[in-house]
């Protein structure tokens, strides 16, 4: 997939407040940091939430897919102005993308979610999105067998609302970018973006610099 050069610039808020990453080696002076190689999240957790990522049984009427608007072959989005939900509902903001969505220190656009577990169960729940509830969703899951022997493998307590939310959240921790020409940029490998790229860049760091009085 073509990793968007953007995806570091979203993260400065983030950078700023966790520091360098452990392990990365800063460009001397640079305020942004690279996107993390990864989160550490669990492989089997994330490949479970990837299932249920895109599987319409999250929804109310069995419609719409967490995927039905963060289409990952759109880099996590659908470029529509508004977004339909359950019953062809129109969501009353467009979606953002979930690719480095990990990495925000709040979600949603007004930050109302602390944590993607939360936004999880906002978004299910939502009449005019998912349009669930977690009885019937749970009732639902555990109707089916792949699904009762994928929660058995992995969690102790099997199919629980915690557990959905988990799952769905490790696959969103492996939606990073890491690899952009910027982040390689940002990693040492000074060719990876053009002179007028890294022009701008240059000019970036300046008003940030002016700004914090660094
Ligand atoms: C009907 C379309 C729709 C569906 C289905 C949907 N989302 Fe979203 N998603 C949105 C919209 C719209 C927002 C922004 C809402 C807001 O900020 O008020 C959003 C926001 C988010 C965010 C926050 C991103 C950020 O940058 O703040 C995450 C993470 C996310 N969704 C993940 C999911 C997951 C996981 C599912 C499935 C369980 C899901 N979404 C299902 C439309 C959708």
């Amino acid at each position: 997939m073509k990793t968007p050069f953007f995806s570091a610039a979203l993260l400065t808020a983030f950078a700023l407040l966790a520091g360098p990453q452990a392990g990365v080696a800063a460009m001397p002076n640079e305020p942004i940091q690279p996107v993390p190689k990864s989160l550490g999240q669990d492989p089997a957790r994330a490949r479970l939430g990837a299932r249920l990522f895109s599987d319409p049984v999250l929804s109310g009427n069995r419609q719409v897919s967490c995927a039905s608007c963060h289409n990952l072959s759109r880099a996590g989005t659908d470029g529509l102005r508004h977004s339909p939900g359950l019953n062809g509902k129109m969501t009353d903001v467009n979606t953002p993308t979930v690719l480095n969505a990990a990495l925000n220190f709040r979600q949603f656009w007004d930050g109302r979610a602390a944590t993607l577990e939360t936004q999880v169960d906002q978004v299910i729940r939502n009449p005019n999105e998912m349009g669930a509830n977690w009885k019937d969703l749970l009732r639902k899951l555990s109707a089916d067998a792949s699904y009762t022997a994928s929660f058995a493998a992995i969690y102790k307590d099997g199919i629980t609302q915690a557990n959905v939310q988990d799952a769905i959240a490790s696959f969103e921790r492996a939606l990073i970018t890491p690899s952009s020409r910027f982040d390689r940029y940002l990693r040492g490998e000074t060719d990876a973006i053009s002179a007028s790229e890294k022009a701008g860049a240059k000019r970036r760091e300046n008003v940030w610099h002016s700004n914090v009085g660094r």
